[in-house]
């Protein structure tokens, strides 16, 4: 089976990380491309975040900088989550990969022009560059196979009650993705929160003992602490790599089509995804909704991709 080849729009952020790792570092994948957008920090931290992790992965690939704030032009970082580097907890090794001078919507459109076959885009962040794109290159919409985001949430939600941090960042961009027609998939809070960085996980993390299993150790720890402090939640979600995992192989988790539109204009649930799980409301069913993990075969992935990345020179 020839490799899916995938460009990942991320707001590095730790899980964020985690997820370039492993889109790069499983062989049922081909990582064309990072592009960043504002989310978990500004735009220049992200980006620096994500050139940092990508030299850690010992990855050689375009990286361009995008949105720095929301279609509405809202800005907001989650320090209490990720910290005021957006990535703290552990030393990165300095950025060895230079940014791109293309913004981030534009690579895109020449990574889908100069591809042989479609590719998926998967978004751990903010949607708002890949709405940009669909705004601006209508015409390279039939090169894109599936998008693939980390966002929403088919009950609660994680930065306001009933609206999850990626989704509430730029409704707008959430809305034209979910309008776009494109095959999606969204993993939502109600998989993601089940990709638990348990003290198992941690411990067959530390069997590794090299450079990146021990920077990674570092990182996952700080964000385990921030989770506890914020949600009381002692093994934190890791959200963004369970987006990834699913393109490597699908039965990873079980999924549901059904129609998925966003509040814009609750005055207390703008944000919102509203995920149609019985159809009530009869509309068209837009959009596979990820409900279970399996997460022996997640973890599985996830640390193997994590020993070859340490082995990769
Ligand atoms: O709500 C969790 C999502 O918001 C994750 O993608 C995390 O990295 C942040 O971007
Ligand atoms: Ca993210």
């Amino acid at each position: 089976m020839k490799p899916i080849p995938l460009i990942l729009d991320c707001d590095p952020g730790h899980d964020d990380a985690l997820a370039i790792i492993l889109a790069a570092h499983n062989p049922a994948l081909r990582l064309i491309g990072i592009t960043t957008v504002s989310g978990n920090g500004g735009i220049k931290k992200v980006t620096l975040n994500a050139r940092r992790v990508a030299t850690l992965a010992n990855l050689n690939l375009p990286i361009a900088e995008g949105s720095g704030k929301s279609i509405l032009g809202a800005v907001e970082e989650a320090t209490d989550i990720h910290g005021e580097s957006a990535l703290d907890g552990a030393e990165l090794p300095e950025a060895k990969i230079e940014l791109s001078e293309l913004h981030a919507v534009d690579l895109i459109a020449k990574l889908l022009k100069e591809s042989t076959e479609k590719v998926t885009i998967v978004a751990t962040g903010p949607l708002t560059n890949v709405a940009l794109f669909l705004k601006m290159y209508p015409q390279l919409k039939e090169n894109v196979r599936e998008i693939v985001f980390m966002g929403g949430s088919a009950t609660r939600g994680n930065r306001t009650p009933y609206a999850e941090f990626n989704i509430w960042m730029d409704p707008e961009a959430a809305d034209v993705v979910l309008r776009s027609g494109l095959p999606l998939t969204m993993c939502g809070l109600d998989v993601t929160h089940q990709a638990l960085v348990t003290p198992e996980i941690f411990a067959r993390l530390e069997k590794m003992g090299t450079q990146v299993s021990r920077t990674i150790i570092g990182l996952l720890k700080f964000f385990a602490k921030t989770y506890d402090e914020v949600f009381e939640i002692p093994d934190p979600p890791l959200h963004d790599p369970v987006a990834v995992a699913l393109l490597i192989d699908r039965s990873v988790v079980r999924t549901k089509k059904v129609n998925v539109q966003v509040e814009l204009i609750g005055s207390l649930t703008r944000g919102a995804t509203v995920v149609d799980l019985h159809n009530r409301l009869g509309e068209q069913a837009n959009c596979e909704v990820a409900l279970e993990l399996d997460f022996e075969l997640f973890w599985k992935m996830m640390l193997e991709a994590i020993e070859k990345s340490a082995a990769t020179k």
